[in-house]
């Protein structure tokens, strides 16, 4: 992977096929970047391909076993031209109750397979005021990329998603990011002598915070929910981390 910044968008379970037409025809004009991953609601992901940015998952299955009613494998994504995909979203963890050790499974499976993983972690409001940040992205990380490879890694994105700031506008202060950030890398590093592991950062980021955010210089590109799904809000966000960068 080059070492330019990524800004993915995660349309998570929202909007119906009539706004997602109207959609489709802004962003299919406008987001021309590899460097930009969108990420549709699987049932919508056959009107995303073959545009000029990057498709990916919200999240995949194991391609071990039997049938898995409902579920996508790597091969079946890779089949199609799709080698990003999101594990361990925040959301998932809680409501799908994914525990570290499946999404572990995922990053595996999914890598040994050639596609890229963006694994998401981080901490609750509650962790956050205990001051137990460090411990739970730690426990987060040392089982997530647990059995990896330096090869391997460097398939591995993670992705630094608080949990109160995810859709409540409560973006983390710059130097707070910036100091976890570190945190994450250099504990990758320290677990899997690894010193190349690129971390974004997630929650509320939006078409007025972005400049802001982007300042911040050891954050290697953003996971956007709410405001990818206005087309306008999105493109404001690709043309201040991807075209002005370039
Ligand atoms: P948000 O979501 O940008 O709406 O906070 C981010 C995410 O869930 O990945």
């Amino acid at each position: 992977m080059e070492n330019k910044k990524i800004v993915v968008g995660n349309l998570k379970s929202e909007m119906g096929f009539g706004e997602l037409k109207e959609y489709l025809k802004i962003i299919n004009k406008e987001v021309i970047d590899k460097e930009v991953i969108i990420c549709p609601s699987n049932i919508y992901i056959p009107y995303f391909l073959n545009q000029r940015y990057s498709v990916g998952l919200q999240n995949i299955h194991v391609n071990e076993g039997g049938p898995y009613t409902g579920e996508i494998r790597p091969k079946q994504a890779l089949s199609m031209g799709i080698n990003f995909t999101i594990v361990g979203h925040s959301e998932r963890r809680i409501h799908l109750k994914e525990t570290d050790e499946m999404i572990n499974s995922k990053v595996i499976d999914a890598v040994r397979n050639n596609m890229y993983v963006i694994l998401c972690i981080g901490e609750t409001l509650e962790e956050k005021q205990m001051l137990k940040t460090d411990v739970v992205l730690r426990r987060q990380l040392v089982n997530g990329l647990n059995g990896l490879s330096n090869d391997m890694l460097l398939n591995v994105i993670v992705a630094y998603e608080p949990i109160f700031a995810i859709g409540t506008n409560e973006v983390l202060k710059s130097v707070e990011i910036e100091k976890t950030v570190a945190y994450i890398k250099s504990f990758v590093k320290q677990i899997k002598q690894y010193d190349n592991i690129k971390v974004f950062y997630g929650g509320s980021v939006n078409e007025n915070n972005i400049v802001e955010l982007n300042k911040i210089k050891n954050v290697d590109g953003f996971l956007v929910g709410g405001a990818s799904l206005n087309p306008m809000k999105f493109l404001k966000i690709v043309n201040e981390v991807i075209v002005n960068n370039d």
